[in-house]
């Protein structure tokens, strides 16, 4: 099968190549799935950077991407939830990435029937990017009548966020730019903050979430408008501080890992409100339960671009160029 391969850390130009594998055989608990398209994030062109090479540590060359829709074509010997013919989606786990490619061979509990009202490109948009809203929203207790503030509504997460955040029942706040501010109004934003005309720390704060998609100095910040018992939930801050131990990392890293964190701590601290930083986890039940709710309307997909399988290389650095509407979508087949 041809695959993309990661071959090395720097560049995307210099260490992104399309290769020749051998066809991936299922495991006894595996299916193996023939894609139809992947979609990307930017945690893949990070990984280029070799952002994670201290936490995750591959073996290049290898495979990459973490998001596909396809269909089944095998089941390993103990699989029983799948079978050949069934259209099907999933967000593959840290060690079984390999998405940018025409087949992959995963556990079956990670993968799910595709919502059946949408195309496979549409489908791949959502695994990763539903899955981390689904996970981090349950840590924070996120429930009806509570009021949001979700950073970069127009973006991957964001898209999704906006719209599950509106299906619980919160009250919605969302940044973005001028230009994009009716798209995530549309997608069920109460209020929209554009941040080329308004600064957010000066709206009305008091917020019981923050969802913090930007990292930066939003991570501090958002310590001054999350209400006092509220809670910060960040996907791009520093890592909290049970990361290194969950991860088997070694003294140095957990020393690094206490040393960005320093800042977030003590604004949590004088906020009086919690920090919630997590890698988002692969898992198909939570994946039946959100085709669940793009099959009965609640979750739309949103599929900024489409770009064919060779693709690759030109869609990381569209991705990377951080103005993305939504998802960027690689067309396997
Ligand atoms: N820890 C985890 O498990 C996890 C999981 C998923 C994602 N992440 C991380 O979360 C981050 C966001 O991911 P993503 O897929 O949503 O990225 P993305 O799709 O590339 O985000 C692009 C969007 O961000 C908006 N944006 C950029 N700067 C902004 C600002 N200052 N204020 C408001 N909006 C702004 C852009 O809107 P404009 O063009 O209008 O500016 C654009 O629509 C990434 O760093 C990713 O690695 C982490």
């Amino acid at each position: 099968m041809r695959a993309f391969v990661l071959d090395g850390y720097g560049a995307v130009a210099d260490h992104v190549r399309l290769a020749e594998l051998a066809d991936p055989v299922p495991g006894p608990g595996d299916v193996l799935i023939e894609i139809h398209a992947a979609s990307l994030n930017p945690i893949d062109f990070k990984m280029v950077h070799g952002d994670l090479k201290r936490v995750s540590k591959y073996q290049l060359p290898r495979p990459f991407g973490f998001d596909a829709s396809g269909v089944v074509t095998s089941v390993g010997s103990r699989a029983s939830k799948f079978k050949p013919g069934d259209a099907v989606y999933v967000r593959a786990s840290r060690d079984t990435i390999g998405t940018f490619a025409e087949q992959i061979a995963l556990g079956e509990n990670l993968v799910a029937l595709k919502p059946a009202t949408i195309s496979h490109p549409e489908a791949a948009s959502l695994p990763l990017v539903g899955l981390t809203t689904v996970q981090m929203f349950g840590r924070a207790g996120a429930k009806s009548g509570q009021r949001i503030l979700i950073h970069a509504g127009s973006g991957g997460v964001g898209t999704f966020a906006v719209q599950y955040a509106k299906h619980l029942g919160l009250h919605v706040t969302s940044t973005t730019s001028s230009k994009n501010a009716d798209f995530v109004a549309s997608l069920g934003a109460d209020r929209v903050i554009a941040y080329d005309r308004e600064n957010y720390l000066q709206q009305d704060g008091n917020y019981d979430i923050v969802y913090d998609t930007l990292g930066g100095a939003f991570t501090v910040d958002a310590f001054k408008v999350v209400k006092r018992g509220g809670v910060v939930i960040s996907l791009s801050g520093p890592p909290d501080r049970d990361f290194a131990r969950r991860e088997g990392a070694g003294l140095l890293v957990g020393i690094v890992v206490w040393l960005m964190g320093r800042k977030v701590y003590a604004a949590s601290a004088a906020a009086g409100a919690r920090y919630e930083w997590s890698f988002t986890e692969s898992n198909g039940d939570q994946l039946r339960d959100i085709a669940a709710l793009v099959d009965g309307g609640a979750i739309r997909p949103v599929v900024d671009r489409k770009f064919d399988f060779e693709q690759l290389p030109a869609a990381l650095t569209y991705l990377e160029a951080g103005r993305a509407r939504g998802k960027v979508v690689l067309k396997v087949r």
